[in-house]
C-alpha cells in the first residue's frame, strides 16, 4: 500500500521504517527541513537499536522517503498516519497544538478516499473531533474514515514491540476499515481489539497508567518491607508467580520515568477531573513516585549523615537503560537534587555525555569513581550489573554503593569490600 506517515519523531519513524521494511510504499512527512535532510543522509536523530540500519537499507531501496511536501505526500497515499507529538502542557493536559494544526493542513488535501490513523497518543474524544473537523473544513463524508490505533512501543525495542505486539487496537466506526488495517499490518500476528474511537484511546491511556500504578504499588511495598526488613524482591517473586498479578513492571527502585508514562497519567487525571470524576488512584501513584528519591537520600542518610559533603559518583541519567531520553528521568532528578545539596558530583552514563554545572562528567565508567566516597547506580544498565567490582572497589576511596534501581548482586559488592544499599534488600 501507498502510506503517508505525518511526524518523523519516535513513533513516526519507527512505524514508517517497519511499514516500508514490510512492502510498503511509505512517505514519511516532517516540517522540519533540517531533520527531514538529517533522514535522507541516514542519520537517525533519536537513538533506537536497530532503526538505523532498516531505515537506511528502505530508503535506499526508494521504499521510505522522506519529504517536507504533505501534499505530494498525501496524493499518493490511501492511508495517512498522523504521529505528531501531544506533549504535556503546563497544567498537565494534552497540548494538542502539533495534532490540530495537521487537521488543518490535511483537510484541504484529502480529495479521494482517504483512511486516516490516529498513532499520537489523543485524550478521548479526540479522533471524533478529529472527523468532525475534517467535514467542517471541507472533505467529504465518503472520502475519508477516521481510525484510532495507538501503539505501545517502549523506548529502546520499539522494532521488536511493532513486530511481535500483544494485540492491535483499532478504534474505527465503519466496518471496511478492518480489511485496509489487517492489509498494512499483514507481517503481524497478533489478535485485534475492535472498539470505537474513544475505546481505542481510552485503552492506551489505561494501558500506561496501569503500568504506572503497578510500579507505584511496588515502590511503596518496597518502603514498607525496608522497615520490616523483608527483601522485596523476595515479595515481587512470591506475588508475580500468580498470573493474576504476574512479573512484570514490579521492579522496586527509583520510579518510573519517560515520555509516556508520567504524561499519559497526568493527562488521564485531567480528562477525569474534566467530568467530575476524582482520580484517586492516579494521582497516589503520582505521589508515591514523587516520593522515591527522598527516601533513597534518606536511607544514604542513615548510613552517611553529612553525605552531601562528600564526593559522589551516579552512573546512569536517563530514565530507564538502552536509551539516551532524559525527559522526566528520575535519575536525573535525582543527580539535579544531590548538586542543589551541594554534593561534588560525579556523573557517568553509557549515552549521554550531560554538561550540568557544578558536577563533572566522565567517558568512562571506571574513571568516574576514582576516589569517590559514595557511588549511586541510578539506572540499570547491564554494564553496571555486570562491573568488575573489584576493580570499582579498588578505585573508589569510600565504600558505599546505593543502589537505587534493586539491580546489583549484594553478596557479589560485599564480597570486594563494598557496602551495599538497596531499599528493601536487607
Ligand atoms: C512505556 C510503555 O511501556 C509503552 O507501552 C508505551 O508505548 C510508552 O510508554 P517506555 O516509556 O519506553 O514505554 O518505558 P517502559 O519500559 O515502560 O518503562 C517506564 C518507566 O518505568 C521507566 O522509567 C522504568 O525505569 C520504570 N520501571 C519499569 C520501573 O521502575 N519498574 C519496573 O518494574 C518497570
Amino acid at each position: 500500500m501507498d502510506v503517508c506517515v505525518i511526524g518523523a519523531g519516535y513513533v513516526g519513524l519507527t512505524t514508517s521504517t517497519v511499514l516500508a521494511n514490510y512492502g510498503h510504499q511509505v512517505y514519511c512527512v516532517d516540517k522540519q527541513k533540517d531533520r527531514v535532510e538529517m533522514l535522507r543522509n541516514g542519520k537517525v536523530p533519536i537513538y533506537e537499536p536497530g532503526l538505523e540500519e532498516m531505515l537506511v537499507k528502505n530508503s535506499k531501496k526508494g521504499q521510505l522517503i522522506f519529504t517536507t511536501d504533505l501534499k505530494t505526500a498525501v496524493s499518493k497515499s490511501d492511508v495517512i498516519f498522523i504521529a505528531v507529538g501531544t506533549p504535556q502542557d503546563m497544567d498537565g493536559r494534552t497540548d494538542l497544538r502539533f495534532f490540530e494544526g495537521v487537521i488543518n493542513e490535511l483537510a484541504p488535501l484529502i480529495k479521494t478516499y482517504k483512511i486516516v490513523i490516529t498513532k499520537s497518543t489523543v485524550p478521548l474524544g479526540t479522533n471524533e473531533e478529529l472527523e468532525q473537523k475534517l467535514l467542517e473544513q471541507g472533505v467529504l463524508k465518503e472520502n475519508v474514515d477516521v481510525v484510532s490505533n495507538p501503539e505501545f512501543l517502549r523506548e529502546g525495542t520499539a522494532i521488536h514491540d511493532m513486530l511481535y505486539p500483544d494485540k492491535i487496537v483499532i478504534g474505527m466506526k465503519e466496518q471496511r476499515t478492518i480489511q485496509v488495517l489487517q492489509k498494512l499490518y499483514h507481517f503481524i500476528d497478533a489478535p485485534y481489539i475492535i472498539t470505537s474511537l474513544s475505546g481505542a484511546e481510552m485503552i492506551k491511556y489505561a494501558s500506561n497508567a496501569f503500568l504506572a500504578v503497578k510500579i507505584s504499588f511496588i515502590n511503596e511495598l518496597a518502603k514498607i518491607a525496608d522497615a520490616y526488613e523483608v527483601d522485596i524482591t523476595d515479595v515481587a517473586l512470591g506475588i508475580g508467580m500468580d498470573p493474576r498479578i504476574g512479573h512484570h513492571f514490579l521492579q522496586a527502585g527509583l520510579g518510573y520515568g519517560g515520555s509516556c508514562l508520567p504524561k499519559d497519567l497526568s493527562s488521564l487525571e485531567h480528562q477525569s477531573i474534566k467530568k467530575n470524576i476524582a482520580p484517586h488512584l492516579l494521582q497516589a501513584a503520582q505521589t508515591v513516585n514523587d516520593s522515591i528519591i527522598d527516601h533513597y537520600l534518606n536511607k544514604l542518610k542513615t548510613e552517611v549523615p553529612d553525605y552531601q559533603k562528600k564526593k559522589i559518583t551516579v552512573w546512569g541519567a536517563t530514565f530507564k537503560p538502552n536509551t539516551d531520553d532524559l525527559r522526566h528521568s528520575q535519575a536525573l532528578k535525582l543527580i539535579n537534587r544531590l548538586v542543589d545539596e551541594g554534593s561534588n558530583v560525579h556523573l557517568y552514563d553509557p549515552i549521554v555525555s550531560l554538561k550540568i554545572d557544578n558536577t563533572s562528567t566522565y567517558q568512562d565508567m571506571f574513571d568516574s569513581v576514582k576516589d569517590t566516597d559514595i557511588l549511586i547506580v541510578a539506572t540499570e544498565w547491564k554494564q553496571f550489573i555486570d562491573a568488575d567490582w573489584k576493580k570499582v572497589s579498588a578505585q573508589m576511596r569510600g565504600k558505599i554503593v546505593l543502589d537505587c534501581r534493586n539491580c546489583l548482586q549484594p553478596y557479589t559488592l560485599r564480597k570486594n569490600g563494598l557496602l551495599y544499599l538497596g531499599v528493601a534488600r536487607p
